[in-house]
């Protein structure tokens, strides 16, 4: 049976850098409640929205030391209530940021663990004797120093692979995961409607916990092939508990880790595991036609049957596809932004945008005395390692604090909000903003866009060109060209151009169709 997941526009809020409603320049649910008229006219049908629990913020909320609070930055429960009823009454969904893999050193939990070895909650987390040698050669990558954390008191180490200050729970132990699937049943029925889970491939350790052997890639891998501090197939199994406690109407999309594709497709465990999973290639790919379609084609042919795939270009760990694809002048980032945002929209697949892309936010150098986030203090003055440049505030308008708040943010804003905003956008039909409301409308009216097969055309250089199709149905022709010089497709048949871009023709007929430098088209096949 067809599930509202698998045809839901879904787009992540960082709620740090989302909305301020009260001036401390952070970000907060009531913020987001306030800008929810604009989500709805946007045409997003579920929100994820990144950690707002009680958290002494190490690592911005991924550090969580109450799973049922909110924390103090962000708002309360109350708040929290509210956001999710306004959200529903606009028919869309609201997913939380389930960060389990580890919590925050502060959390109740992991205070019992490590004051002594008698605590019920010692066996939650991870140790070895603290006398002899390192155990082996897992890193804390966030701040790239040995994953294992001395503990006094105990005279023992705990296992954090993020921070120190992210302690990892012990996945075997029966009592923790009772725990754990307590608090997904806690937002449930206050009315979450599923979970994007924090690096879910790494819940479970090697159980002889042998050294990772060396990889020659920095991002994501800093240097270590994680065959056994993370992507366990003993993972599996969690995943298949979890989506017993949701069933099929609470989605469950996995943060599935790392460089292998085949890890995050075998993640879905055949129906049964992962409802939904992230395969991060695309955060890879150059831009380039053909390199994109060599690695779709990976994917899709990774995935069986019962596997819906994902697609994704930007999260808050990652710098921005906007930055990522940036060409030689402002119009060609422009123009790329526009060709990446009609191939998330139309691939097969669920598509998850990140907050700001719809109006091209873009990111930036950001001086060593603003950098906030650890990983970039630790690796500056290399620029965009560090996680700072994707997470800027988002800009609203053209006013001071960019209508994000009327106080000092947390980040700087990207100073090019003066004519990058929403405002701006909304005001102009030929601009990004436009163009997302155009897609996303297309793509909610179009069940072959939402649910129909894909296969890819060949096209000239530069061109990505696909048809949707559904049996009984129509077919769409999707032609884009990633290149700034004119490219070409071979059509047969009358087509119907459904979005294209000004000036072109409202028909087509067979004929070896010109493209225009990073023009976008979608056509729908006329009947006879
Ligand atoms: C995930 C999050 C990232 C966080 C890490 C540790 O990769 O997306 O932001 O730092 O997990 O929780
Ligand atoms: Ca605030």
């Amino acid at each position: 049976m067809r599930q509202w997941w698998q045809d839901a526009v879904f787009y992540q809020i960082y709620p740090r850098s989302f909305a301020d409603s009260n001036g401390d320049g952070i970000g907060d649910l009531r913020g987001i409640i306030g800008r929810l008229d604009y989500l709805a006219t946007l045409g997003v049908e579920a929100l994820w929205i990144s950690p707002f629990f009680t958290s002494p913020q190490r690592d911005f909320g991924y550090d969580v030391a109450d799973y049922r609070d909110v924390d103090p930055d962000y708002g309360s429960l109350e708040d929290a209530r509210e956001l999710i009823v306004e959200a529903h009454s606009r028919g869309i969904r609201v997913l939380l940021d389930l960060v389990v893999n580890h919590c925050s050193a502060e959390h109740p939990w992991f205070k019992a663990a490590r004051a002594s070895k008698e605590a019920p909650e010692h066996d939650w987390f991870i140790w070895k004797p603290l006398a002899g040698p390192l155990p082996n050669n897992w890193k804390c990558e966030l701040e790239l120093g040995p994953a294992w954390c001395p503990n006094p008191a105990t005279g023992e180490r705990y296992l954090a692979t993020f921070t120190q200050f992210q302690p990892e729970f012990n996945w075997r132990n029966p009592e923790l995961r009772t725990k754990i699937y307590d608090t997904m049943r806690f937002w449930y029925e206050l009315g979450v409607d599923g979970y994007r889970l924090d690096v879910s491939t790494a819940y479970i350790k090697d159980e002889e916990f042998r050294s990772n052997p060396f990889s020659p890639n920095l991002v994501p891998d800093m240097f270590q092939r994680h065959i056994y501090d993370r992507n366990r197939p003993e993972v599996f199994e969690i995943f298949r508990e979890m989506r017993a406690i949701g069933g099929d109407e609470k989605v469950l999309i996995g943060e599935t880790h790392g460089r292998d594709p085949a890890m995050a497709a075998a993640s879905y465990c055949e129906g049964e595991g992962l409802h939904l999973a992230f395969n991060f290639d695309l955060f890879d790919a150059p831009w380039d036609a053909r390199a994109m379609r060599t690695t779709l084609e990976r994917w899709y042919e990774l995935l069986g049957p019962e596997s819906w795939p994902v697609v994704t270009l930007s999260n808050h760990d990652r710098p921005r596809h906007a930055w990522r694809f940036r060409g030689r002048t402002k119009e060609e980032t422009e123009g790329r932004a526009r060709v990446a945002a009609a191939l998330l929209l139309t691939l097969r697949g669920s598509p998850f945008l990140y907050y700001g892309e719809e109006i091209a936010m873009s990111c930036r150098r950001i001086p060593r005395a603003m950098l906030r986030d650890t990983l970039g203090i630790k690796t500056w003055p290399i620029g965009f390692i560090g996680r700072d440049p994707e997470r800027t505030p988002m800009q609203w308008t053209s006013a001071a604090g960019a209508g994000f708040t009327t106080g000092r943010p947390w980040l700087p804003i990207n100073p090019d909000y003066e004519e990058r905003n929403v405002e701006a956008g909304l005001g102009d039909s030929s601009s990004t903003l436009a163009r997302y409301r155009e897609l996303i409308a297309l793509r909610r009216a179009t069940p072959e866009l939402r649910e129909g097969g894909l296969r890819f055309l060949d096209a000239g250089p530069g061109v990505l060109a696909y048809e949707r199709f559904l049996e009984g149905g129509e077919t769409l022709l999707v032609a884009l060209n990633f290149a700034s010089r004119s490219g070409a497709l071979d059509i047969s048949g009358d087509w119907e151009i459904l979005i294209g871009e000004d000036g072109r023709e409202r028909k087509l007929a067979a004929c070896r169709l010109k493209l225009a430098s990073l023009e976008t088209l979608i056509a729908k096949r006329c009947r006879d």
